[in-house]
């Protein structure tokens, strides 16, 4: 997996996720020796910052943030080699001098390099950045060929299905859709990328994983977390575009994708967009429809007093966003039909879980009942995705004893057990993979639009109907009871995580 010499030149080089995720990735990249021999590093924003500062800002970053201590004699070589860019997102003239900076860079290597392109900063400016990306001929370099310039979009993708159509649209007027790198972080993440090994290397789940046998499958991502210091975007933003629309509807499509047909990214893009475009309109009623929205209110996380999303500062008084949202699909396809997958997910639960969970419809009831009552539980398997990850199964068990009673059991595997805990982070693989030109961890054009036309209509009601139906919960727990209700109703019931 070698990629050939690259400069990445990373828009939006002094904000929080470049410190906090992208350097350390590229820094532990060079400790794993995945870096190619000439790497380049150009950090571009419109603050100025004098080269050695950045490079000492990025030191500070990976002592920080970085899961393995700086190495400086590693990180030296990559440091030598990064500087910084000052210019506006929609100044032609610091565009035309990046690309002579590039230039330079190449004609000192004396071959050919690799433009990768990281657009990590707000959406406002996504667009002059890939239109200047265009303009100043950075874009078509090499194209055709193995150096053929990437780019890398950060979320948000657009804010509804308009704008991300026309982010589409903008970004292929400039570069192909090969070229393209559309982030979504949980695709970096090993226990997500181990669904599709869990699912197509085994061969005992997949024939059981169906409308036969599946009763329903529980998706939940929760945060502990609030807000914090994100209030301003959060509240333009709310729990169903910010994590819903996409790290959500993700492991949707990966759990009820169809086997691809080979590993190749497009075979398993396509799969992931059939079941998207399966997935019925959702009904938006108050009473008994597909969707629930609520705010935290202050409560207690682990044992700690914290405050309503209302009170968190930068939030206006008028806010009717949501930080927690759960939705009930119907996947209209031949293995899916009759089959519900709640999804949820949101900030100040009750603690930080996400999982995918198959609940298996349940034996027979006619042996180990007691009088009228049949109480062995589902089987269900559960793919912990974070923080403690792995995979459960439970099944029901014989209490020992001289009396024939159940009682349900537990089989884990646990990655760190197995395989110790120093994996890579997401955004490690992810950049890897854009620098070697392997897009499946990638979202599609086609995909992001799919899953946003699903969204939008939610959106578009909840901005209709602004407070009204906005429900409430505790900080610190697992959410509003509406949300009970929501599988209530198919006679189903949250999985509690904990
Ligand atoms: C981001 C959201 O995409 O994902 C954040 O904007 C959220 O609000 C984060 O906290 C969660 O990511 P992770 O990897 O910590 O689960």
């Amino acid at each position: 997996r070698g990629a050939p010499p690259t400069v990445v030149v990373i828009f939006g080089a002094s904000g929080d996720l470049t410190a906090r995720k992208l350097v350390p990735a590229i820094f532990n990249l060079g400790v794993d020796n995945l870096l190619p021999g000439d790497f380049h590093l150009i950090g571009y924003g419109r603050k100025e910052i004098p080269d050695e500062e950045f490079r000492s800002l990025m030191d500070e970053a990976i002592e920080e943030h970085s899961r393995r201590p700086l190495s400086k004699e590693i990180w030296e070589r990559v440091r030598h080699n990064t500087t910084y860019h000052a210019g506006g997102y929609d100044e032609a003239s610091s565009f035309a001098s990046l690309a002579e900076k590039i230039d330079g860079i190449e004609k000192e290597i004396g071959r050919e390099v690799q433009r990768l392109f990281y657009i990590s900063t707000p959406p406002s400016v996504f667009e002059p950045i890939i239109s200047n990306l265009g303009s100043s001929g950075m874009a078509k370099a090499h194209l055709h060929t193995k150096f053929a310039s990437k780019v890398i979009v950060e979320k948000p993708f657009g804010h509804d299905l308009g704008s991300a159509r026309e982010l589409n649209a903008a970004i292929n007027e400039v570069f192909e859709e090969s070229q393209v790198y559309r982030i979504d972080h949980y695709l970096g993440k090993e226990t997500v990328q181990d669904l599709l090994v869990q699912r197509f290397a085994n061969s005992i789940f997949e024939p059981i994983w169906n409308r036969e046998y599946v009763s329903c499958v529980q998706i939940t991502v929760a945060e502990s977390l609030g807000v914090g210091s994100r209030g301003g975007y959060y509240d333009t933003s709310g729990a169903l575009r910010d994590m819903i629309q996409n790290h959500t509807m993700q492991l949707v499509a990966l759990t009820a994708m169809e086997p691809p047909v080979s590993l190749d990214p497009e075979s398993i893009r396509d799969e992931k967009v059939k079941v998207l475009k399966a997935i019925q309109p959702l009904a938006l009623d108050a009473e008994d429809g597909d969707v629930v929205r609520a705010r935290y209110e202050s409560g207690l996380v682990d044992g700690e007093p914290v405050k309503g999303y209302k009170e968190e500062e930068g939030i206006p008084e008028d806010s009717f966003t949501e930080t927690y949202a759960a939705l009930r699909l119907s996947i209209n396809n031949w293995r899916w039909k009759g089959v519900p997958f709640y999804i949820r997910s949101g900030k100040r639960m009750a603690r930080r879980a996400s999982e995918i969970a198959i609940q298996f419809k349940r034996p027979p009831g006619i042996l180990f009942s007691e009088g009228n009552k049949f109480d062995v539980a589902s089987n269900t398997m559960v793919i912990s995705i974070q923080p403690d990850e792995g995979v459960t199964l439970v099944m029901n068990s014989k209490i020992p004893g001289l009396e024939t009673r159940t009682q349900p059991v537990k089989m884990h595997f646990r990655y760190a057990t197995t395989f110790g805990s120093n994996t890579p982070e997401a955004y490690e693989r992810l950049i890897l993979d854009a620098m070697i030109g392997d897009s499946t961890l990638f979202i599609r054009g086609d995909e992001t639009e799919a899953s946003w036309k699903l969204i939008t209509p939610i959106l578009d009601h909840w901005n209709e109907a602004g407070e009204e139906g906005l429900a409430t919960y505790a900080a610190g727990s697992w959410g509003p009871k509406e949300s009970e209700q929501l599988l209530a109703s198919n006679g189903h019931e949250w999985r509690r995580s904990g």
